[in-house]
Formats: structure tokens, C-alpha cells, sequence
């Protein structure tokens, strides 16, 4: 209970610290191209893949027919390639006129008419990582550029920049979009930078300049990927754990469920963790193609949602690191708790892991169980909490304390 009070109290602290843009309160849902599309620019061979008017909008026209707008998901987020190579005679940013022919805000008003949010990109040097017009000599013109186009996320990047000057440079931007009077939920890769330069992130400044920011590498389409996300989230909690919360996430990136590598029982795993980290759940998977089973079937389970967008949003911790399982808990509003019981052996059939309810945060000696995934009711356990998981599998439950 003690830690419970203190993780409370700290997240308290922080929240008056906070980014005071009044979005984000939970973290945000939807879908990022990059991932999937990357910088694919030759609609002329891939026209229906290329970054262009069209893809937004058949993702915008999928998220709500195959009914993700429903459960939540309501950004659709342009990622890098958008631009064109020069800004304009005013120095505005402009979109690329053949891939965008009605430029972003129209595109804007097509998403936020469907009932969508439209999230952009941009970066804080001189290029984007993909070589299109930086940010850094036209950060105010840029955040106004976008206010006015009614653009509702900005993604900062940080290629081609000097890593030691964001920690006055990001907040600057945040300065400038506040002037701007639009809220706009503000996405930072600041401490991913720093970190990629030897640099210690001061999450508490972040946390005071940004509502979401990268903690580590990009992911690809592979469970390792995963697995490495999921490894330096474990092992620099204390780092950034502490100040998340309403309006501030940290960000393991994208979630590639319903792409080409994971299994589904990996599928769930990648959205289980990240459900219990509190983090942005941004798809970047063809919603146009994707599997029922990984779309109806994990994307939109909403018990598991529902723990993501939790309202203390506090982000969920590894508490028990076994040689083949991991643990991870988080506490709940209404004194209820989430735990995700990982199994990490990529070998032989389901095994039992066995947490006590105490590391899992609970101060009761029984607590009754709901599984998210099988959605039904497990009983009630007394001091110790186990299922059997399979291999790369977790098994996800809702704990209410008696
Ligand atoms: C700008 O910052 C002030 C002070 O933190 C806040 O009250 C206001 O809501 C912010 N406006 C926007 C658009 O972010
Ligand atoms: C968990 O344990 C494994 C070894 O079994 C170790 O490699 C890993 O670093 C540990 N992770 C954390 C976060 O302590």
C-alpha cells in the first residue's frame, strides 16, 4: 500500500509539472504510416501505397467502417515524405503537389468530417530524416502553418539536427504552438535523440514541454523488435515510468499488429504491453487487408483498450523477471489492477507462471480474476495469482481486490 500512496503522490507531482495543453488526458489512439508505408514516394508505380491524399483517406474511411473510430482509434497520422522539397515563397512548408493535389487542409477537413483527428510530421533540424525541409530556422511559421491547416498531432523528429540544443529547442516549439491557440497533442523524439547520443533525457522537462516522446528505437516489423522495446522499457523504468501520466505518455513506438511478422499469439503480446505501459496505441498496419483475426481479434478488444486509456493513467511496471516470464502490473482507478503474466520462452508448449498478488501491487490476500483476451471470469485466488501462458503469449487479467 505504501508504494501504491507513493506512486499516487508522484504522479501527482508531476502532473502539476505537466504540459498544460489540456489533450492527450489519455494516450492517444489511432493510426502512424510510418511503420508500414515509410517514405514510399512513387505513386506512379505504388499508387496505392505511396505516401499520398488517398492513403490517408482510405485509412481514415477504414478506421471507421471496420468500426476502430468506435473503440477509440481517431487519429490518422501523416509520418515523414508528405512535403515538398522547397517551402514555398513565404517560406511556408507545403505539401507535395502531386501526392497531396488538395494540399493538408483539405485533407484535414475530410478526416475531422469523418469524426478523425489528422496528426503531421515535421522535424527539428535542417531536414527530415527522409531530406524534406526542416523546421529549424521556421519553427513558429511551421506551427502556425499547421494550426491554420487544423492539424490536431505534431510528430518532431530530430535527423539532421544538434542533439545538445533540444532540450531548449523542443521547448520552444511547445511555446509556439501554445501561442498558436489550437490545442495540438505534441509528439517529441527528443529523448530518443539524447539517449542515441549518450545523453541522460531529463524526463521531468519533457514531461513539462510534450505529450508523448520516444524513449528508444524505431520499431520494424519483427518480434525482436518487440522484444527490444519491451527490454529497455523493463530495464530503465525508474527512468520514465514516474512521469507519465494524464497528458504525458512515453512512446515504444508504433504497434505492427496485423503485419507481416508476428503471430497471433505474438499480436497479443505486443498489445497486452503496451496496454499496461499506458502508451499511445498508434497501428501502422493496411487496414484496407488486414486479418479479422488480428483486427476484430486483438486491435479491438476493449477490456484490454479500456486498461490503456485507464483515467489514473499510471504506466505499469515489470514486477517479477523470471529466465523464461515476465511480469508487469499496473494499479487502476476503482483500487482494481491490471497484470500481463508474459511468457518469454519461444520454446515448448504453455507453462504456468505464478505472480503473488502482493508484487503485483495489491495489499488483500485474495482478489478475483478476468481474462481480457478469453473475456471471462477466472475465480477468485488467494495469495498468488497463475495461469498457464503460452509460448511469446501472455495471459492478461483484471484484478479486483476482496
Ligand atoms: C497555453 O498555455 C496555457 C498556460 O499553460 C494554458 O492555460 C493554455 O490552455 C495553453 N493553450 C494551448 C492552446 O495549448
Ligand atoms: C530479466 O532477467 C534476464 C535474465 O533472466 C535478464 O537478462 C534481464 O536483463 C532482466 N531484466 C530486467 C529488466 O531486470
Amino acid at each position: 500500500m505504501k508504494l501504491v500512496v507513493s506512486l499516487i503522490l508522484m504522479v501527482m507531482a508531476c502532473t502539476a509539472l505537466a504540459l498544460n495543453n489540456g489533450v492527450a488526458r489519455t494516450p492517444p489512439m489511432g493510426w502512424l504510416a510510418w511503420e508500414r508505408f515509410a517514405c514510399n514516394t512513387d505513386c506512379a508505380n505504388d499508387p496505392e501505397n505511396c505516401i499520398s491524399e488517398h492513403l490517408f483517406l482510405d485509412m481514415g474511411k477504414k478506421l471507421v467502417e471496420l468500426g476502430f473510430k468506435d473503440v477509440g482509434y481517431e487519429f490518422v497520422n501523416i509520418d515523414d515524405c508528405w512535403a515538398a522539397k522547397d517551402r514555398d515563397s513565404n517560406n511556408q512548408l507545403q505539401a507535395d503537389p502531386i501526392r497531396f493535389p488538395n494540399g493538408i487542409k483539405s485533407l484535414a477537413d475530410q478526416l475531422h468530417s469523418m469524426g478523425l483527428k489528422l496528426g503531421i510530421y515535421a522535424d527539428y533540424g535542417s531536414h527530415t530524416c527522409g531530406g524534406y525541409p526542416g523546421s529549424i530556422d521556421h519553427m513558429e511559421l511551421d506551427a502556425q502553418t499547421f494550426a491554420d491547416w487544423g492539424v490536431d498531432m505534431l510528430k518532431l523528429d530530430g535527423c539532421n539536427s544538434k542533439v545538445t540544443d533540444m532540450k531548449t529547442g523542443y521547448p520552444q516549439m511547445t511555446q509556439y504552438l501554445n501561442k498558436t491557440g489550437r490545442p495540438i497533442v505534441f509528439s517529441c523524439s527528443w529523448p530518443d535523440y539524447e539517449r542515441g547520443s549518450g545523453l541522460k533525457p531529463d524526463y521531468k522537462l519533457i514531461a513539462a514541454n510534450c505529450n508523448l516522446w520516444r524513449n528508444y528505437n524505431d520499431i520494424s516489423d519483427s518480434w525482436d523488435s518487440v522484444l527490444g522495446i519491451i527490454n529497455y522499457y523493463a530495464s530503465h523504468q525508474d527512468d520514465f515510468q514516474p512521469v507519465a501520466g494524464p497528458g504525458n505518455w512515453n512512446d515504444p513506438d508504433m504497434l505492427i499488429i496485423g503485419d507481416f511478422s508476428l503471430s497471433l499469439e505474438q499480436a497479443k503480446s505486443q498489445f497486452a504491453i503496451w496496454s499496461i505501459f499506458a502508451a499511445p496505441l498508434l497501428m501502422s498496419t493496411d487496414l484496407r487487408s488486414i486479418n479479422p483475426d488480428y483486427a476484430a481479434g486483438i486491435l479491438q478488444n476493449q477490456e484490454v483498450i479500456a486498461i490503456d486509456q485507464d483515467p489514473m493513467g499510471v504506466q505499469g511496471r515489470l514486477v517479477a523477471n523470471g529466465s523464461n516470464y515476465q511480469v508487469f502490473s499496473r494499479p487502476l482507478q476503482n483500487n482494481t489492477y491490471a497484470a500481463v503474466l508474459f511468457n518469454t520462452h519461444s520454446f515448448a508448449g504453455p507453462r504456468n507462471i505464478s505472480v503473488e498478488l502482493k508484487q503485483l501491487g495489491i495489499n488483500s490476500t485474495a482478489a478475483n480474476a478476468r481474462d481480457l483476451f478469453a473475456h471471462k471470469e477466472l475465480g477468485t485466488f488467494q495469495n498468488m495469482f497463475h495461469a498457464m501462458v503460452d509460448p511469446d503469449g501472455v495471459v492478461m487479467v483484471k484484478l479486483t481486490p476482496m
